[in-house]
């Protein structure tokens, strides 16, 4: 498999999931679902997270649902972030959710 880690924080939780797999969808494999009213389809932009590494460019959804300050601090909708390498992200308890969508 060619994999991606993803790490969670602050907990610090890590996943390997194959590459170009969503933010939101790994996340899930933590156990993690990050509040969504679309179920990860790019509609609500309810799903913001931000990274701790370097972050992909900002997608078109992004820019259409994202302040650029947010962009430019790192901010993106975890559905639209197709993990490309290794990455950290915060997740605060206040972004995520019980079961919804699971
Ligand atoms: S889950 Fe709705 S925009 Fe990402």
């Amino acid at each position: 498999m060619d994999a991606v880690r993803l790490t969670v924080e602050p907990e610090g939780e890590v996943v390997e999931v194959p590459r170009g797999t969503s933010l939101f969808h790994a996340a899930r494999e933590l156990g993690i679902n990050i509040t969504s009213d679309c179920g990860g389809h790019g509609e609500c932009g309810k799903c913001f997270v931000r990274l701790r590494s370097e972050p992909n460019e900002p997608t078109a959804v992004d820019r259409r649902m994202l302040a650029k300050d947010r962009l430019d601090m790192g901010t993106r909708l975890s559905c639209r972030y197709l993990l490309q390498t290794d990455t950290v992200v915060y997740i605060p308890p206040g972004k995520r959710r019980q079961n919804r969508y699971a």
